[in-house]
Parts: C-alpha cells; structure tokens; sequence
C-alpha cells in the first residue's frame, strides 16, 4: 500500500516537472529549408523535439517539411472544427507554449492528441502518393474486390506508410520507460491512436473515367483520403462523447479505467480524458481557460455559436458593420472583367 502511494507521488510529481506534450507542432511555425540533421538537434535543444523524435528527424529528413506542414495543418482545422464553440483551439497556436488546457489531461486535449497525429498520417500518406518522398510511393492497391464496374488502378494514399510514420513520431515522446506507465503518457498514446484509427476508417474510394469523349468505358479507382477537416469533424463527434477515465493500479501495471463504473469499458475509438474541464466562460490561466469576451456570437442561433452560450449569459453587444463586395461583374471583349463595388450592412453581435 505505502509503496504504491509512494509510486503515486513520484508519478505526479514527474507529471508536474517533466512532462511535456506537442511540442513538435512548432515546428510548422519554424521556416527553414530541412537540409542539415544538425537542425534536428537544434529544435530539440528548443524542446521542440521531444525523446527519440530527434533520431527519427535525422532519419527522415526528407519527412520534416510534411510533418511541419501537418503541423500548420492540424492547428487551422483544430480551429476551424471548433470556431463556434467557447473552446475554439486557439490555444493550439501558442506552441511550443503549452497552457493547461492542453496539458492538464482534458477532453479538449484528448481531441487535439488524436488530430495532430491524424494529421502526421495523412499528410505523410499523401505526400507519399503525390511522389513526393524517396522513401515511398502509392500505397498498395486494394485487396477489397472490386464494388461495382471498375478496376483498381491509379496511385492510393500511402496509408500503411503514413500511419507507422505517425505512430513513431507522435508516440515516441510517451514511450520513453518512464511514461510507459503514467497517467498522461498512457492517455495521450491512446488518443493518439484514436486519430489514426479514424484515418485508417475514413478512406474513401476515387475513381477516374478513361474512354472516348467523357464516356465512361473504362473507370479505375484507387483509395484515398479524404480531407483533414472531414476527419476532424468525426473526431468532433468522438469528443462530445469522450470517456473520463481514473488511473488505477492493477498489481504491478497502471490501468485507465472509465470514472463512472456504469460507464462500461471504453473501446479502441474512444477518446479519453482524466481532467474535467471548465466551462471556459471567463478568462482564468490556471484552468487554461481565455474567456469568451469579445467573441462573435449570432443572436439567432441556439447552438453553440448562439450569443446565449458563448457569452455565458453576460450579454453582448450588437454592431451594424458596412460591407463592401465586388459585384454586377461584366466581362468585356476581350478579356477583361469589370465589376462595381456594393456595400452592404450587417448586424454582428459580440459578446461583453
Ligand atoms: C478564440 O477565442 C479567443 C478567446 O476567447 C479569442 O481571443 C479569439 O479571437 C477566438 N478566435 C476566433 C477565430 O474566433
Ligand atoms: C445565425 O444563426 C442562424 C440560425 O441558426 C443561421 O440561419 C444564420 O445563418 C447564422 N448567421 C451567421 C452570420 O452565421
């Protein structure tokens, strides 16, 4: 009993000090031609790079400019998927500043753990298809018998590769044998997983036509992916219904179970989280929460971008804002457009 509270304490206080979380995301911010493996051990003097990520950065450097662009990428789709919430992800873009939203374990970090390496997967995968790479090409064709009248053919996502590419690089930092069995690392390598599972199910199948004159007599198809946002609104979906999950120790193993015993057991695709978040109504930095001062609101609506939810009741302020759009466009012979310029007013509401 007093060991496992000892183990306990040493835990948390290695949570405290030590760990870290998608630092590597700031890597999208950096502009550098990845041309020198002496640039990976620069970003990890930054704590950019976390754990064995440096290695993996001196064996791929070919790879960095996808994953800095995977970077760039699951930030404006964590915010775009979120726009019209309190939380909206703008915290995401403080990197390699972590607040406690995002540190402290909570379904909103649950979510931005599984998209970032959904992203890594998905743009590895495509830059391999898009030949890109030197160390991969298209992904296998598909085993699946054709559905319809079609042949297998054209360039398929690499998935296989982008996904083992996406489980090393987000994962590496949690399977250091000191997070192996900590709370946050067993959390996040799950989550993580979660985003490429939703990758690995959300392909889809493209097709192309070949015959003469837009008939189609021939057509080959072949897998892709579809966009990062598409993904990222399934994750949305799993986030509402994010499982929180307490730590416990089974004999000699720590185990993530779900906190409400009715909950049942989570499964594969469950995000999970282990720190219930706040409302994030009004500023407060030690919950990582910004406040929803300021934000637009639409007083029509009653989903979550309605002013009555994102202004936590506070009330707001309506503006009426002029607007000014190209318009009655005429082209002239030839070739040039010629438009006029409209205005416009609209309402907009802001919250106080
Ligand atoms: C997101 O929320 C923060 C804090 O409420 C706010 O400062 C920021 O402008 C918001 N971003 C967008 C794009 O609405
Ligand atoms: C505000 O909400 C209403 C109702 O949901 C919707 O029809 C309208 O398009 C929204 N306006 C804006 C500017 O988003």
């Amino acid at each position: 009993m007093q060991t496992g509270l000892i183990k306990v304490c040493l835990l948390l206080f290695f949570l405290i000090s030590h760990v870290t979380a998608i630092q590597w995301l700031a890597i999208g911010k950096i502009r550098m031609t990845w041309k020198k493996k002496s640039q990976c051990a620069h970003i990890r003097r930054e704590n950019i790079l976390q754990g064995n990520q440096e290695r993996l950065c001196r064996r791929n450097l070919e790879m960095m400019p996808y994953v800095a662009s995977a970077a760039r990428a699951a930030i404006k789709t964590c915010q775009e998927t979120f726009a019209n919430r309190r939380w909206n992800c703008s915290s995401i873009a403080f990197v390699p500043t972590l607040t406690y939203d995002l540190t402290s374990g909570s379904r909103e970090q649950s979510f931005v753990f599984a998209l970032t390496s959904a992203a890594v997967g998905h743009t590895i995968a495509r830059a391999c298809s898009a030949g890109s790479l030197l160390s991969c090409g298209c992904g296998r064709v598909s085993r699946e018998a054709p559905n319809g009248d079609f042949k297998w053919g054209g360039c398929a996502d690499n998935l296989r590769y982008g996904l083992k590419f996406a489980r090393s690089f987000c994962d590496k930092p949690w399977r250091q044998k000191k997070l192996l069995q900590a709370t946050e690392g067993i959390m996040n390598r799950h989550n993580n997983k979660v985003g490429r599972r939703v990758i690995r199910i959300s392909v889809i199948t493209q097709c192309k036509c070949h015959g003469v004159s837009g008939s189609c007599n021939i057509k080959t198809c072949w897998k892709a992916l579809p966009k990062l946002l598409e993904v990222s609104d399934f994750l949305k979906r799993k986030y509402y219904i994010a499982t929180e999950v307490d730590s416990q120790w089974r004999g000699k193993r720590l185990k993530l179970i779900p906190a409400n015993s009715q909950m049942g057991i989570y499964g594969k695709d469950d995000l999970i989280f282990v720190t219930k978040s706040p409302d994030y109504c009004l500023p407060n930095p030690k919950v990582g929460s910004l406040g929803t001062r300021g934000r637009f609101c639409n007083s029509s609506s009653t989903e979550t971008d309605g002013c009555d939810s994102m202004c936590c009741g506070r009330g707001f302020n309506s503006e009426t804002i002029e607007k000014s759009e190209r318009c009655h466009c005429k082209y002239n012979w030839c070739c040039y457009v010629t438009c006029r310029t409209c205005k416009y007013l609209i309402q907009q509401q802001r919250c106080h």
